[in-house]
């Protein structure tokens, strides 16, 4: 099948070409770099991936809109886009250029290229808002009351994945994913806490914990996510959560990390950042009936991979 991934050259959108060309399928990748990396694609180009696969575009750009129906993918999986809340809160337009202008281009795009089937990177851990902790694991039928300018982005973007589906009749999927850890996370980046903390860790400095530590997330492994994505695109339709169903706190993730690189370190506490909600977990009962999926890797067997990863990879 030919797929066009966009955010290809990121932590999970690399992950996902990866396991794309593992499965056979014809891979092509819109990546503007601004976040993610060339060697993000090492293992891609090793399992067949050429330069003239990658178009380094803004995906808000026309270029991006011709380069996508140029290659007439089959299924394209957005995952390009603005990542950070907190950059959201600081700058809500740079927010809404790749995750509400981008988008639009990107399924124009798909329209125009007669793709069958969008699937859509959505954020199980913002668009929800501030759960009532009673409803945890969240249902995918919890109110979306996203709580940041980034949540609020993904949650107009599978609305408006739906909407392009039912106007032009594409198939389409919008995975609400939990908080991503794994290999090749940018540890510099501002989201990520696993690989900012583990680097951190390794190189003996302090970890900065913003409020009391004890806000909680649901932490997905990327080779989990990346097989949702694999999956969904022939299985699955609306929105999806694809998380763990475990609530997991700041602390608790510092002291599990600080334990696998063998430091001892209390961590600095500075005040809550804006935007952030204070639990959330996220139920996968629809990713099991829709996609078969199920996620397979625990924390306890995750952490230690990333550890791994950034001593080889001499970060740490
Ligand atoms: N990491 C998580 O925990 C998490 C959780 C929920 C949702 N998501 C979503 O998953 C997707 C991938 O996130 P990630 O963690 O891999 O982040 P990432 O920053 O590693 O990946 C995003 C990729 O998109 C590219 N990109 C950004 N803006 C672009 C633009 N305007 N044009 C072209 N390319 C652009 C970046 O260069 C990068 O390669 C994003 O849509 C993100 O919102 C991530």
């Amino acid at each position: 099948m030919r797929v066009l991934v966009t955010g290809g050259a990121g932590f999970i959108g690399s992950h996902v070409v990866d396991r794309l060309l593992v499965e056979g399928h014809r891979v092509s990748v819109v990546d503007d770099l601004s976040t993610g990396a060339l060697h993000n694609l090492d293992r891609a180009r090793a399992l067949g991936f050429a330069e003239a696969d990658l178009h380094a575009l803004d995906i808000a750009s026309e270029a991006a809109g011709e380069a996508i129906r140029s290659a007439r993918p089959e299924v394209v999986v957005h995952l390009a886009a603005q990542p950070s809340v907190a950059v959201s809160m600081r700058d809500p337009l740079l927010d809404a250029h790749s995750n509400v202008t981008g988008l639009l281009r990107v399924l124009t795009a798909a329209r125009d290229a007669g793709s069958r089937k969008v699937v859509f990177a959505s954020s199980g851990g913002t668009i929800y808002g501030e759960p009532d902790p009673s409803t945890l694991p969240l249902t995918e039928s919890a109110p979306l009351a996203p709580r940041s300018f980034y949540g609020l982005s993904k949650k107009y973007g599978a609305e408006c994945v739906r909407l392009f589906a039912e106007e032009y009749g594409l198939d389409q999927v919008s995975l609400a994913l939990g908080n991503v850890y794994g290999p090749r996370q940018n540890p510099q980046g501002e989201a990520g806490v696993i690989a900012i903390f583990a680097q951190r860790l390794l190189a003996g400095r302090d970890c900065v914990v913003f409020g009391d530590g004890l806000n909680t997330r649901d932490y997905v492994y990327v080779d989990d996510v990346a097989d949702a994505f694999v999956r969904a695109l022939d299985r699955g339709s609306g929105l999806i959560n694809v998380g763990t169903g475990v609530e997991t706190s700041v602390l608790d993730v510092h002291a599990a990390l600080a334990r696998e690189a063998g430091t001892v370190s209390a961590p600095v506490h500075e005040p809550a950042l804006a935007g952030e909600v204070r639990r959330i977990s996220l139920g996968v009962g629809r990713a099991a009936d829709a996609l078969g999926w199920r996620p397979a890797t625990p924390l306890a067997d995750g952490v230690p991979e990333v550890v791994a990863w950034l001593r080889e990879a001499g970060r740490g």
